[in-house]
Order: structure tokens, then sequence, then C-alpha cells
């Protein structure tokens, strides 16, 4: 098997690596018509799990680069007839695609993907643990609206326990020089002992952990993953949790608000706060999603 570019995670990638991906996501920012340099190419987009913005949008990127694309659907394929996903996996490589963009639920399955298959493997969100992609389009929008990402304080607010883009954009952003601040109730924070980057503190306040800050990113609660029902969720949550307005006087006065979507209005974050005009990032983030994922797609099977 030819040695791949596989883009699995964050940590797996080198600081030039981030640097040279960055570069040509703000390259397809700003030049709306992209050479077809996927032109023949055939990319798989296997989504075991529901998306809108990370599906379309990787189709979106490889069809402007000039690939084709076979959206894979797990509902309707031989899965249902019992076949085991290693069979599935093979079958497929068998056809040899020119790449294979996957999200899965289970922690790590694209690495098992790409030491089984004969090209590229994108992540396109596994688990609780990455969602590599996110976090550079988080790092592109965040660039483009501040100018630069070291010594900023980021606040990545809400359910930290299950979110795979929080795990990302930890490992990127800190690694990038901003100073990290992980804001949740207790239940849902990560063990001080068990964080690795000096830039990385934890608050169980919600007001003390956007003091000052820079860009606050909330989070969604990812119910889906919670093992027993939360009985602070909903009403209380959001009385607590949830951010407003009015809560972003404590923050930075040109804090500017992110979340990955899909976004729960009023459980953590209000309608005020995600649709404001000035102050929220949240479609510059979903727009952002195409040129990081043509770049992705680029530096995977072209460079
Ligand atoms: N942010 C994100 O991954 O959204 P989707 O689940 O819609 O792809």
């Amino acid at each position: 098997m030819t040695l791949h570019k596989n883009l699995l995670d964050i940590k797996s990638i080198t600081d030039n690596e981030i640097e040279a991906i960055l570069t040509k996501a703000q390259y397809y920012s700003d030049n709306k018509e992209s050479k077809k340099i996927l032109d023949g190419k055939i990319i798989f987009n296997m989504f075991f799990e529901n998306s809108t913005r990370t599906r379309t949008s990787f189709e979106m990127a490889a069809k402007k680069l000039g690939a084709q694309v076979i959206n894979w659907d797990a509902s309707t394929s031989s899965i249902k007839k019992d076949e085991t996903f290693m069979d599935t996996i093979q079958t497929l490589a068998a056809m040899k695609p020119d790449a294979i963009i996957v999200r899965h639920s289970e922690y790590n399955a694209p690495a098992t993907i790409a030491a089984n298959v004969d090209c590229p493997v994108i992540n396109a969100g596994d688990s609780f643990r990455a969602h590599p992609s996110q976090a550079i389009l988080d790092a592109l929008t965040i660039k483009q609206a501040k100018g630069k990402i070291k010594g900023l304080e980021i606040a990545i607010c809400g359910d930290i326990a299950h979110s795979r883009v929080a795990n990302s954009n930890v490992e990127l952003l800190s690694r990038m020089g901003a100073n990290i601040r992980l804001v949740a109730p207790k239940y849902w924070l990560p063990e001080k002992e068990k964080i690795s980057q000096n830039n990385v503190t934890i608050y169980d306040d919600f007001d003390a952990g956007i003091k000052n800050a820079d860009i606050i990113m909330m989070l969604r609660c990812q119910k889906e993953r919670w093992k027993t029902e939360n009985s602070e969720f909903g009403e209380d949550y959001f009385k607590t949790w949830g951010l407003t307005i009015k809560r972003l006087d404590k923050a930075n006065p040109n804090a500017l608000i992110m979340h990955p979507g899909p976004i729960n209005r009023n459980v953590e974050i209000s309608d005020a706060a995600a649709d404001d005009p000035y102050r929220s990032l949240i479609l510059k983030q979903v727009a952002n999603g195409v040129p990081a994922r043509m770049a992705i797609l680029d530096w995977a099977i072209n460079d």
C-alpha cells in the first residue's frame, strides 16, 4: 500500500502542515473561482452519523475542485443486510476511490479505515474524540475576524465532555498560541491533572470563564451522547450556562460569538446572541467550511 496523507485528528499533523492547510484555506476563501485540481478524482463521502454542515461542505469543496463525489448512505447500504463494518470498508476500498471522507460514532473509526484502504482518509468527526476539519475552519474564521490567534483569550463553553469540536479546537488553538478556557459545569469538565497544555485553564463559573474573553465558543448540549438524563437540562441550564447578549457584557467589548452548530436555541445560546449581526460568527463558520475543506482535500490528495 502507498503511504497516504490522512487527516485523522489535529495531533497527528505537524505545525507546518497546519500552516499549509490554513494558507490554502485563506487562498480558497479569497478566490471564488478555483482551478479544477481534482478533475477526474472520485471521493466517497461516508456518513454513518447525521450531518448538515460537514457533509454538504465537503461535497461542495470536492466539486469546486473538480472531483466527483459519491454520497454513500449507511441507511440504504448492505450494512442493513448485516454486512460487517470492515467488509463494507474493504468492499468500497476495492473500487479504488481517490479519498474517503468519514463520520462515525465509534471512537477512532477513521483510523481503522485508514489502516485498511489505499487512499487518503479524512475524519469528518468521530465519537467525542476528534473533528479536525471543524477546528481548521474555526481557526480560519478566528484569524479572519481577529487577524491573529496567538494571545487571544478563547472561552469554550458548555458540554465539553461530549464534544469532539472542543477536543480538536483545544488541540489546535492552544498549539497556535491562544489561551483556552474550558467553561462548564463540574460534571462536564476534564480533571485538571489530565490537561497537558500550559495555556488551558478550567472554570466552573460561566461569568468568570468569559470575563474579558475575545472569543466565546458555545457548544451544543449533546443529549444523544449522555449516558444518563441530566436533570439540569432545559430552562435551568439556560439560566446558568446559556449565553445571552446581557451576559456578553462580562467579556471583552469586542468579543465574538462562535458555535459549530447545530445550535439548540435558548438551551445553550439565546436567539439574540446567535443571530447578532455584529458579534456572531456562526454563519461565517458555516461559510468557511467550504474553503477550509477545499484546502484539506487539496493537501491530502493533490500535494
Ligand atoms: N458542526 C458540525 O459538525 O455540524 P454537522 O453535524 O451539521 O455536520
